[in-house]
């Protein structure tokens, strides 16, 4: 019997049980229900320094840092879905997500790493406060451009506007919107089909 298909939810906020949180958690149960394994990670909490651009990375696809990225390289690679969880924070991705994507640079960087990207397929959620989704263009389009380079397939992208607008509020504001929850959960089960494809 062929391994079953492991997702990994990766929440850009700091904040547990709040939007992001809560839409990474119903991307992975539509994931579940397709018979994937799932795991969740909040990466704020991993050390990650950032990116210097010193091209430390390019022959071995090793980053020179030793930090957070040492343990989360391996997740994604025991991972084929990946479900990155963002808010928008000032029109963009928060710099917990974008600390962590910007080293990708490394494994990218060498050919013999880059194997991290193949046979992978992608699903991006951005919570955000304002009432326009339009507002969380930069956000999804950088998600958009980054998976489209490096030829991952997005299964789906869900945006969830009018959710605690000064970021503050206590909780998760997406609770009140079902038909957003539901196609968290339907991004989820669609990504799991694509990647056993
Ligand atoms: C630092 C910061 C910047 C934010 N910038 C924006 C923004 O530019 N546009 C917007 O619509 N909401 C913005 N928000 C609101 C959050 O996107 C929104 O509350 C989101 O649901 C937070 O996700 P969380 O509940 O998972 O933490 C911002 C919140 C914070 C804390």
């Amino acid at each position: 019997m062929s391994r079953p298909i492991a997702a990994l939810g990766i929440v850009g906020s700091p904040r547990e049980g709040a939007n992001t949180d809560t839409l990474v958690t119903e991307v992975l149960r539509g994931a579940e229900g397709a018979g994937a394994a799932t795991r969740k990670l909040f990466v704020g909490k991993y050390e990650i320094s950032p990116c210097k651009s010193c091209g430390g990375c390019v022959k071995t696809g090793r980053c020179v840092e030793r930090d957070g990225m040492d343990e989360l390289v391996p997740l994604l690679d025991e991972n084929q879905v990946w479900v990155l969880g963002s808010p928008v924070y000032w029109w963009g991705a928060s710099a917990q997500m974008k600390l962590f994507v910007d080293r990708w640079f490394a494994p990218w960087a060498n050919a013999e790493t880059r194997a991290l990207f193949r046979h992978r397929v992608a699903v991006v959620v951005t919570p955000l406060g304002d009432t326009d989704a339009n507002v969380a263009r930069h956000t999804t389009g950088m998600f958009a451009d980054i998976f489209a380079f490096l030829g991952i397939p997005l299964a789906a992208t869900v945006v969830a506007p009018n959710v605690g607008g000064s970021g503050l509020a206590a909780g998760a504001d997406v609770l009140k919107f079902p038909e957003v929850l539901a196609k968290a959960r339907e991004a989820g089960r669609r990504a799991v089909e694509m990647a056993k494809t």
